[in-house]
Formats: structure tokens, C-alpha cells, sequence
């Protein structure tokens, strides 16, 4: 389960490569420094311990180039020059040390393989003054200490929300990765498996270990579901499970997919037909993932959807537009709409207004949402409208005036389903949205 030939990743490569080269070149003018240096990473111990965190790459150095695991590695780049990769391959009996780098993205580089943290900083430019260095605290060594000026992270930060060609195709293999342990998954809800059984099939599916995965699994029988990051799956499976939500990804050199489905169990009709109704809003949200579209312009739209849909199964005796102004609409879809998405499943900027460092605030009453920006060509965007059916969020609704609205009975029924949600992940265009989840899904 990798990329194929046909995702002609070398012949995008270059186009990406000269993007980053520009990015880089303008985020360097920005601080006034001349040449930029990023490092791989370090991993991090526990506390007073020996053993620690897996190795988790500096997305910036990833950006550059798809080496995922050569911790203590650096890239430099001085704009005009070809960029150089000082690539550390320890003398070490202990571990399996990095590979030599291989690949279509090799030729592209100057490569100085070293054997020690020393012989990487004598690779490295002799006056660390005139460098933006970007990494963290760890990742020093000697006189190169990370610094991140502002300005230039700013400015990375902010562009990379627009992925290249190459980029998107990235994000298709990550898609088609998770899309293959999800349907692993949901043959194993069938099965009558638990969360923890469900779980490794997920990842004997993806051939991912745990950490390999861009987020934990959320894997959630019943209730379960209505707990937003539910990571602590049951050993063992409940008698009969209704309902199971399965939010999990795939990554592929640190390119990352974030996909949600919702199952309802064969007898659970009434269930699957709240699903069937998130499913139809959701894919009507995916088709407005175009230029000039404002996100948290969306994000409320789908407030309103979503509340239709309630009003037209019977939750709700108000109109959608009352819900949504008396705050019944947070109480079963209480997060946002989505996020951008990339080398982190998170994707840094979201809420940038330029690449100066403003930010956009999200919308009063809406203090979730993780993308204010709008859509351009390039974005890559997750839509994942939720209705949950949350212990706490319903108590608070019932204390509210509000309360005269719901029908209770209806809701008290549903709670033993715990929530659904259907996330996507889009990518913007010219023209129309490329969903890159329902393309893997649909050629799995
Ligand atoms: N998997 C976390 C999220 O959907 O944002
Ligand atoms: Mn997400
Ligand atoms: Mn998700």
C-alpha cells in the first residue's frame, strides 16, 4: 500500500521543489536572513528516562523532501544554490541507521552523508548568524541553535496551505491508505469485533504501526461515538454493537489523511437514516470546497443543514434558523467544521489572515473552528459535519430556555447511538473539488 507508478511522483517533484525553492527565497527576504536551515529533529526522552517518544520529523524538513526517518539530518538552502542535504547516518550497532538516500528526489540535492552530530555541523554554514534556522530546541548542535524567526515562519506557514501538485498527490496515497484500514474496520464492526480487535485490523490493514498513524484512532462502538477524541478502545466487544464511528488516517512520508465514517448495525434503520442525512449534507459541503468560498462562511451553513436535517427527523420543533440562533445547533454539532490538512493533520495557519502573522478570529459562538480562511486553488481542506448525542452538552441544552424546542423523547432514544460524523478531505481547484477520500473509496 504505497504510491504506484502511475502517481508519477517523479515528474511532479520538480515543480514542488522550485515552489518550496520560492517560498523559501521570499520567507528568507521577509527576515532578512540569507540562507535558511532546517533540521530533521531529535527524538524526545521521558522524563528521566532512557526510552522515549517515536521520532516525530520537523514538518519543515519534510516539506523539502520525503524522509521521514533520518532524525539529526539537516537541508540547507541559500537561494540561487541547490539545496543541500546533510544527511546523518550514525555508526550505531545498536539501531537500524538510515538508509542511503534513494529515490527520484536525490538527483535534485547536494548530499554530505556524515557519521556524527559534529561532522553535520561542520557541513553547515560556518556564521549561523546569517540563517534562519528552523527546528526545535533539541535539534542544536553547537553554535546552530534553532531560532524560527517569526517573520519567515509566518510566511511558510501561510503558503503551505496551498499544496503543489505533488503535494495532492501525497495526500491521494495517504487517502488511499486509510481508506484501505477503514474498510478493514468496518468488515471487523460486522464481525462483531471490539474497539481494541476493530483497531488492529486497522492497522494490519494500513501497514502502520501505532505511531506511524498522523493522529490515535478513534474507534467507537455506541456511545462511545459521542465522546469527540474517544482513544480508549475496549478489549472487549459489547453483546450487540448499533453503532460505530470510526475516525482514523493514513500518512505517507509524513503526508497525512483524517477520514470519518459512521455505521449503523442492519436493525438500526432509524440510525442510518441520520446518517444517510449527515452523509447527504456532508457531500453537498464538499461540492462548495471552491475559490473564493469562505470557510467559516461554511462551517454556519452547515449549522443550518445540519439542523434541517434535525427538524426534518423530528429532534427539533423550531425552524433550523431558530436552533442555530438559540445555540441547539452547538449542542449536537459542538466542533468545527473542519481544518486544513498536510504534513499535519492539524495543518498550521488556519486561522492566518495574510502571511504576516494576523489572524482571523472564528466566528463568535464558534470558538472550534480551526479554518477561517477562504478557499483558494491548492487548499486542502477537511469537511466533517458531526451530530452527537453528548451526556453533558444535553443537560446543559436542557436547562436552557431553548429546551421547549427538542423533543426529548426522540433524543433520549438516540443517545445509545452516541454521535455520528462523515469527514472528507478536499482539495480545492480552479474548477471542481477533488474529494480525495470518496475517490479512494470508490477504486477500493
Ligand atoms: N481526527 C481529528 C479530526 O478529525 O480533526
Ligand atoms: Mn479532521
Ligand atoms: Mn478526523
Amino acid at each position: 500500500m504505497t504510491a504506484s507508478p502511475q502517481d508519477n511522483l517523479a515528474a511532479l517533484y520538480p515543480a514542488h521543489l522550485a515552489e518550496i525553492e520560492r517560498r523559501s527565497a521570499d520567507a528568507l527576504a521577509a527576515c532578512g536572513r540569507d540562507t535558511l536551515v532546517v533540521a530533521a529533529g531529535q527524538p524526545h526522552l521521558w522524563f528521566l528516562d532512557d526510552e522515549g517518544y517515536p521520532f516525530k520529523p520537523n514538518p519543515h524538513f519534510l516539506n523539502w523532501l520525503p524522509l521521514a526517518d533520518a532524525p539529526g539530518s539537516w537541508l540547507v538552502y541559500t537561494p540561487g544554490a541547490r539545496p543541500k542535504l546533510v544527511f546523518l547516518q550514525p555508526r550505531d550497532y545498536w539501531h537500524v541507521v538510515p538508509a542511503a538516500p534513494a529515490g527520484y528526489w536525490v538527483e535534485h540535492f547536494d548530499i554530505a552523508t556524515v557519521h556524527t552530530p559534529e561532522a553535520a555541523r561542520a557541513q553547515l554554514p560556518q556564521d549561523p548568524s546569517r540563517c534562519a534556522i528552523v527546528g526545535a530546541a533539541n535539534a542544536a548542535i553547537g553554535d546552530c541553535v534553532p531560532d524560527n524567526p517569526a517573520a519567515l515562519m509566518h510566511l511558510l506557514h501561510y503558503r503551505r496551505a496551498c499544496k503543489t501538485p505533488y503535494e495532492v498527490t501525497m495526500l491521494r496515497v495517504a487517502s488511499r491508505i486509510g481508506v484501505h484500514g477503514h474498510r478493514a474496520a468496518a468488515q471487523g464492526f460486522r464481525e462483531g469485533l471490539s474497539e481494541f480487535d476493530i483497531h488492529c485490523r486497522y492497522l494490519e490493514a494500513t501497514r502502520l504501526s501505532e505511531h506511524q498513524l498522523p493522529y490515535g484512532n478513534i474507534i467507537a462502538l455506541d456511545a462511545h461515538g459521542a465522546v469527540l477524541h474517544y482513544m480508549h478502545q475496549d478489549r472487549n466487544p459489547p453483546a450487540h454493537a448499533h453503532s460505530f464511528l470510526i475516525d482514523a488516517g493514513g500518512a505517507f512520508h509524513g503526508y497525512a489523511s483524517d477520514i470519518t465514517r459512521t455505521y449503523a448495525a442492519p436493525e438500526a434503520t432509524e440510525w442510518q437514516a441520520l446518517i444517510d442525512a449527515v452523509d447527504a449534507a456532508q457531500q453537498g459541503f464538499c461540492a462548495k470546497v471552491r475559490a473564493g468560498q469562505s470557510y467559516p462562511e461554511l462551517h454556519v451553513h452547515a449549522h443550518h443543514v445540519l439542523m434541517q436535517a434535525m427538524h426534518d427527523q423530528g429532534f427539533i420543533t423550531c425552524s433550523a434558523e431558530a436552533a442555530v440562533a438559540s445555540g441547539i445547533s452547538s449542542a449536537f454539532f459542538p466542533h468545527g467544521l473542519g481544518h486544513l490538512i498536510g504534513l499535519q493533520v492539524h495543518d498550521v495557519a488556519g486561522l492566518a489572515r495574510n502571511e504576516a502573522g494576523d489572524t482571523l478570529p472564528s466566528p463568535a459562538g464558534h470558538p472550534y473552528l480551526r479554518n477561517t480562511r477562504t478557499l483558494v486553488p491548492g487548499m486542502a481542506v477537511t469537511i466533517e459535519p458531526g451530530l452527537y448525542f453528548i451526556e453533558m452538552l444535553l443537560a446543559e441544552l436542557k436547562a436552557k430556555s431553548a429546551a421547549k424546542d427538542v423533543n426529548w423523547a426522540k433524543v433520549d432514544a438516540f443517545r445509545k447511538y452516541g454521535g455520528i460524523r462523515i469527514e472528507d478531505d478536499v482539495v480545492c481547484t480552479e474548477g471542481a473539488p477533488l474529494n480525495l477520500t470518496r475517490d479512494a473509496f470508490a477504486a477500493a
